[in-house]
């Protein structure tokens, strides 16, 4: 079964760049207090990066930006799969595999953000990192918060 995209991809006439904002929206609610919290920060960094490019804030802002969306994904990743480690996630190496990967393509763009500020490429490459977090959570982080509420 294919997932629904999380937000039509609409584009701007001028720059074909997609510049829609992203939201917690039902469907995409695992029912883990935390880790929809976080899911929500998230989403808000992201928005935020986003926001920093389209002002035209200067690459410095962009940078520092990008840097804390990076260091919250990974905080985030920690606690997912500590709280994996502590209900003993039969799908933990799975999971963790996904987080390891995203996390270094994370760290890749921030330094292309770095280096090369808001293009066409670099926030593309953001939205589809965006689009990618969404389709785990949908199905993954979801199966994960299914399984610590059956055990707890
Ligand atoms: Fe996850
Ligand atoms: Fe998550």
């Amino acid at each position: 079964m294919w997932a629904t995209p999380f937000v039509s991809p609409t584009t701007n006439m001028t720059t074909s760049v997609n510049t829609n904002r992203y939201y917690m929206t039902p469907d995409i609610e695992t029912g883990n207090e935390l880790i929809d919290s976080e899911h929500v920060q998230i989403f808000d960094a992201v928005n935020e990066l986003l926001d920093a490019c389209s002002s035209g804030h200067g690459r410095d802002k962009i940078a520092q930006t990008a840097e804390f969306l990076a260091g919250y994904v990974s905080k985030h990743f920690s606690d997912e799969e500590r709280l994996q480690k502590k209900y003993k996630y039969p799908n933990m190496e799975k999971h963790l595999k996904f987080h390891i990967k995203y996390k270094k393509d994370v760290a890749d763009f921030v330094s292309r953000m770095k280096t090369e500020g808001a293009t066409v490429q670099t926030l593309g490459e953001l939205n589809g990192l965006a689009s990618t977090l969404i389709n785990h959570i949908r199905h993954e982080d979801k199966r994960l918060a299914a399984y610590i509420r059956e055990k707890s």
